[in-house]
């Protein structure tokens, strides 16, 4: 009889942590930014980390192998988005958001494009997919682990000839973009790295004079975590147009939105 009850008790327990973890802690998270960074960022992370002996961007190529098809972007974007949503939350651009993205893709018809911010190269993808024939997509990365993981996914997307990974800070890459990659101006920017230097890397392309007169920059992440300092220049200065597009963090509904700014020259 008493080991029955203690039997009951540890499945219990057990069932208890389990939904915890699956669902009641992830269904409250959801509304809270700082909340929500901790569970998903910190600690979920490093529980699978320990428990599976992989890193995040791994079981993000892993979902991808197993459920993409080869060749097929969109399959690739799409086994992300499952992944992320239903097991593991992760700092892609994401679905909603990506929607967006793809709007002013499509509408800037760029040839030339820059993405600060490789990750795991799903936002990367995303725009590729949509590029016109000869349009290049230069992307930075400058977490060697996130750039492995990345040309991976870029392979399996079938985007390779389109895209351009360079493995380095966008502070020292910016400024060698004329004479060591070729590009005269970019029609698009995506900005997705770290939040501190959308501003300092904006003002640095602005110098290396990489925008030109309607060149847009698509800053994402501008409410959450934030981007105050970037969003103050380009919403003052009379040298953008700018715009909110709002949303939610990605596969949360926290706010967080885009901010597309069109540099007037
Ligand atoms: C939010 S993630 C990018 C997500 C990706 N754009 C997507 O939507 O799939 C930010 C990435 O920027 C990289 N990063 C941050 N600061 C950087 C910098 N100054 N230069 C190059 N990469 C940077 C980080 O290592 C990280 O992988």
């Amino acid at each position: 009889m008493m080991w029955l009850t203690l039997l009951y008790s540890i499945t219990g327990g057990a069932a208890l942590l389990y939904a915890l973890y699956r669902w009641l802690i992830p269904a409250v998270v959801q509304y809270h930014a700082g909340l929500a960074l901790i569970w998903h960022d910190v600690i979920v992370e490093r529980i699978l980390d320990t428990v599976t002996q992989s890193t995040r961007p791994q079981r993000i190529l892993g979902a991808v192998q197993q459920n993409a098809t080869r060749g097929d972007p969109r399959s690739v974007v799409r086994a992300i988005d499952q992944y992320c949503r239903n097991q593991e939350w992760a700092m892609n651009v994401g679905d909603e958001k990506g929607c967006i993205l793809d709007s002013v893709v499509s509408e800037v018809n760029p040839a030339t494009v820059l993405e600060l911010g490789t990750y795991c190269g799903y936002s990367t993808v995303r725009i590729a997919s949509l590029l016109p024939p000869h349009a290049k997509l230069i992307t930075l990365e400058f977490n060697p682990e996130f750039a492995v993981i990345a040309r991976q996914v870029i392979a399996w997307a079938g985007l390779e000839d389109k895209i351009q990974l360079v493995e380095g800070a966008s502070g020292d890459l910016i400024p060698k973009m004329k004479e060591q990659f070729g590009v005269e101006t970019f029609d698009l920017v995506f900005l997705d790295h770290w939040k501190d230097r959308y501003l300092p890397d904006t003002k640095l392309m602005e110098e290396c004079g990489l925008l030109r007169k309607g060149s847009v920059l698509l800053a994402d992440n501008v409410i959450c975590p934030g981007t105050p300092d970037y969003l103050e220049f380009v919403r003052s200065s009379p040298r953008y147009e700018s715009q909110y597009f709002k949303s939610h963090l990605e596969y949360t509904k926290v706010e967080d939105g885009l901010e597309k700014s069109v540099f007037l020259g």
